[in-house]
């Protein structure tokens, strides 16, 4: 018997096959087009998700056919709106897609963050799904007129492959539409969406199965018509579980596109302060707090790729010697910033240059400003009463011992690789065991079959010096945020 992970990423769709003992036996992926256009759109066809993951699976399917279950890890947030017979109305509007300004400001300000953190126990940012919604009914009213469906990235193909719009409480806390608290689609939350309760996808826990295979979409994946559907979840969440990151207070650090810091947690908390450390509902059917950096490994590519104009990361990063020394600063808000700022014009910064600066100094600065960005995230979670001394790393950014060592030093925490890197595609196989029963619990899951690797332990001088180095980096977002509005007002 074999199980089939799945994660609907924003570059590519990859897969992979788990056999009974959780051992990795093949991993596929098909890229897919991102659509970036105007200001700060980023758009995706649902048809091309389906396509390649059709297309991923036959391949998978080929060599095993004895397939017990499949489950999803998918890119949150995204908005699929479906018509009357199941259509995509239009392409899926991102979690990366910064178009909403105006809908967050009515959101947060009209109808305000107490109303949302009251029924939705998250303010308004612009990645979210109901800004998303709301900017569909001011800006394409006929075609907002005609959704019968909204649902998620990863849902749309659950949806192909079983005929059954289903969703699960880790991505649905990313809409803005779930009480996360209550674990049920908010009524007021549905009302200021304007949509009614048939609008939105049935709610499972992450590992519950929500049918089998429809015969039209055997043909298309080579998967066997038993084969159980499990709805898996966001890929957070997801991600988290395929690094163990189940059991309370336990931590994961992601270094992907964006940087993202999480906590597992057994009971429900929110987070009222401006910095809005997203609380949402954890694949594991509890809770979990995470903060979101946008620019993390997506700061490392634009630095590497378009302005040295390599992709030698480890030759660059060779010529880095003394880690807590280096007064060049970088402030990684490349895309906007979510966590803590919450500022969609905040911009990328070097600061501190002299003369003598080199190259590998500059490095240097966007490795660690990464990290000071995601100690921005561990101060607030660490301020609301979590205490966090170890995190797991997944992500590209993970494959740099470096890159681990600054995280290690900079958040002051012991750091630790797991076995595999797969993080959301492993997470989405385990929840696919746990669905099919081959586990009593995603915990029992993840005991058995994740292991640590490699540790970073934090050098205490280093971590001290990076503490003062933590201080002016802080201080650096509140003198640039003036002139951020003004540059982008330009
Ligand atoms: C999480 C988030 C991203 C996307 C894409 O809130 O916006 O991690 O899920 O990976």
């Amino acid at each position: 018997m074999f199980f089939i992970g799945i994660d609907i990423g924003t570059s590519a769709v990859k897969g992979i096959v788990m056999n009974e003992t959780g051992e990795i036996l093949r991993t596929v992926s098909r890229d897919y087009p991102l659509y970036l256009f105007g200001d700060g759109c980023s758009e995706q066809s649902p048809e091309d998700w389906w396509e390649m993951t059709a297309c991923a699976l036959r391949e998978l399917t080929a060599e095993y056919k004895d397939i017990a279950a499949v489950s999803f890890s998918g890119q949150m947030h995204g908005l699929v709106a479906l018509d009357g017979n199941g259509k995509v109305l239009r392409r899926a509007i991102l979690w990366n897609d910064q178009r909403t300004v105006a809908e967050c400001a009515y959101l947060n300000d009209t109808v305000g963050r107490e109303v949302l953190l009251e029924n939705a126990a998250n303010i308004a940012l612009t990645g979210f799904t109901l800004p998303k919604i709301l900017w569909v009914k001011n800006n394409e009213p006929a075609l907002f007129g005609q959704i019968k469906m909204v649902m998620l990235p990863k849902d749309y193909i659950a949806y192909r492959l079983t005929g059954v719009a289903a969703t699960d409480y880790s991505d649905a806390s990313g809409t803005l539409l779930l009480d996360v608290k209550k674990q049920d689609w908010s009524d007021k939350m549905l009302e200021i969406a304007g949509l009614e309760r048939s609008q939105v996808p049935k709610l499972f826990k992450s590992y519950e199965s929500v049918g089998t295979v429809t015969a039209v979409a055997a043909k298309e994946t080579g998967l066997p018509e038993t084969t159980k559907v499990i709805i898996g979840g966001g890929d957070q969440a997801v991600g988290a579980i395929g690094t163990g990151t189940v059991e309370e207070g336990t931590c994961s650090v992601s270094l992907g596109t964006s940087g993202v810091l999480f906590v597992a947690m057994d009971e429900f908390a929110v987070d009222t302060s401006p910095a809005a450390i997203h609380a949402f509902c954890h694949a594991t059917g509890r809770y979990h707090m995470m903060g979101v950096t946008l620019a993390a490994a997506g700061s490392n590519k634009w630095w590497m790729g378009k302005v040295l104009k390599t992709d030698d990361y480890k030759k660059e990063e060779k010529e880095i010697t003394a880690l807590g020394q280096n007064k060049v600063y970088y402030l990684p808000y490349l895309s906007g910033e979510r966590t803590p700022h919450n500022d969609p014009a905040a911009r990328g910064a070097f600061v501190g240059m002299s003369m003598t600066t080199t190259r590998a100094e500059m490095t240097q600065a966007m490795l660690e400003g990464v990290a000071f960005s995601l100690r921005d995230v561990l101060t607030r979670i660490r301020a609301l009463g979590k205490t966090v001394k170890t995190a797991r790393i997944i992500g590209g950014g993970a494959n740099s011992p470096l890159w681990c060592q600054i995280v290690a030093d900079v958040l002051n925490v012991q750091v630790q690789k797991i076995h595999s890197g797969e993080g959301p595609a492993l997470g989405a196989a385990i929840l696919a065991m746990v669905g099919a029963g081959t586990f009593p619990t995603v915990e029992d899951a993840c005991a058995k079959i994740i292991k640590t690797t490699e540790t970073f332990t934090p050098s205490p001088q280093t971590a001290a010096a990076y503490d003062k180095h933590y201080a002016v980096f802080t201080g650096l977002y509140e003198a640039l945020k003036d002139s951020f509005q003004k540059i982008s007002a330009i």
